[in-house]
């Protein structure tokens, strides 16, 4: 048992914590209540469950203690609301779990989906695709620093701002939907750093496991050369699993760590650096 507490990621032992919290019929009743009415009081929480008072402040404290629940007020008009970062990042570990179990339940996938996936460059009617497939990207929190979800007309914008140094690009299936996109992103304003491109890969939930990443990045390689670019270089989460894997097969070499770089969810996250010269 103490092998297994110690073998424990910071994430799993927080999955952990918020499930055990979690854990019991009436305490997943109070988040639902919780979450339909916003903010709610401990009267009204003990009416709509029929619990004794103190009964109610004993799940409420369990909740409390996991993060998932918050208090604000005094007296009569002390609130309980919903940390709603904290329920996103169970979602995320669990959903990081499911892709793996997907990702390895799929022998052959990867290959299967070489020849389903055309590359082509992005256009306007993509923004709501771009939106979605990295809005899904930064509520996973598994792979970006970003935390402000993106609308497509913010997306068309972007899109826009992308010259033809900087492309952007997108996986369409066979049936044309788009399932993830790739950009090469201005490194450094100053015209040294001219031959230097960062860059960028985002496959939809739906669609990772399968191979889609490792086309996106081939091509994006390959456009990075046909523009004349020295280098290409990123920034992931070491965390980053399918990221990491991906970028180390294609022959991304790691510059260095930066620790507790980003504060995401009120916890630090590494951040590692990686490049590739295009010889
Ligand atoms: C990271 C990401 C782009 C990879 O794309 P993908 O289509 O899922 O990956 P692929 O199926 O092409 O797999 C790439 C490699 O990772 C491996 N892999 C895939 N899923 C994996 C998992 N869950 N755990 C470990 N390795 C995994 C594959 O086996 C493959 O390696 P191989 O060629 O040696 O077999 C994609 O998962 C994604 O968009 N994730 C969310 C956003 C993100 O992380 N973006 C990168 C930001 S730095």
């Amino acid at each position: 048992m103490k092998r297994l507490e110690k073998a424990q990621t910071p994430a799993e032992a927080r999955a952990l914590r918020l499930l055990r919290a979690l854990g019991s019929p009436v305490r997943l009743r109070i988040v639902e209540i919780v979450a339909e009415r916003k903010d709610c009081t401990a009267p009204q929480l003990a009416e709509e469950l029929g619990l004794a008072q103190s009964s109610l402040f004993e799940h409420l404290s369990a909740l409390r203690e996991a993060g998932l629940v918050e208090v604000s007020g005094e007296g009569p008009n002390r609130y309980y609301g919903l940390d709603p970062s904290v329920l996103n990042s169970l979602a995320a570990y669990l959903g990081s779990v499911g892709d793996r179990t997907r990702a390895w339940a799929l022998p052959g996938a990867t290959a299967r989906e070489r020849g389903s996936v055309e590359i082509r460059d992005a256009n306007l009617d993509d923004a709501p695709a771009l939106a979605r497939i990295y809005n899904q990207g930064i509520e996973d929190r598994t792979s970006t620093l970003e935390t402000e979800l993106r609308s497509p007309e913010e997306r068309a914008e972007w899109l826009v701002a992308h010259d033809a140094r900087h492309p952007v690009l997108v996986a369409v299936d066979s049936g044309g939907v788009a399932v993830g996109w790739s950009s090469l992103n201005r490194f450094n304003p100053r015209a040294a750093y001219d031959h230097v491109a960062d860059m960028s890969v985002f496959v939809g939930r739906e669609s990772r496991g399968r191979g889609v990443g490792d086309v996106m990045l081939t091509a994006l390689e390959a456009r990075a050369r046909a523009i004349g670019y020295h280098k290409m270089v990123l920034a992931a989460f070491p965390t980053n699993a399918p990221g990491m894997r991906l970028y180390e097969r294609h022959g991304f070499i790691t510059v260095g760590v930066y620790r507790e770089q980003g504060m995401l969810d009120g916890r630090w996250v590494d951040v590692v650096v990686m490049e590739k010269i295009l010889r």
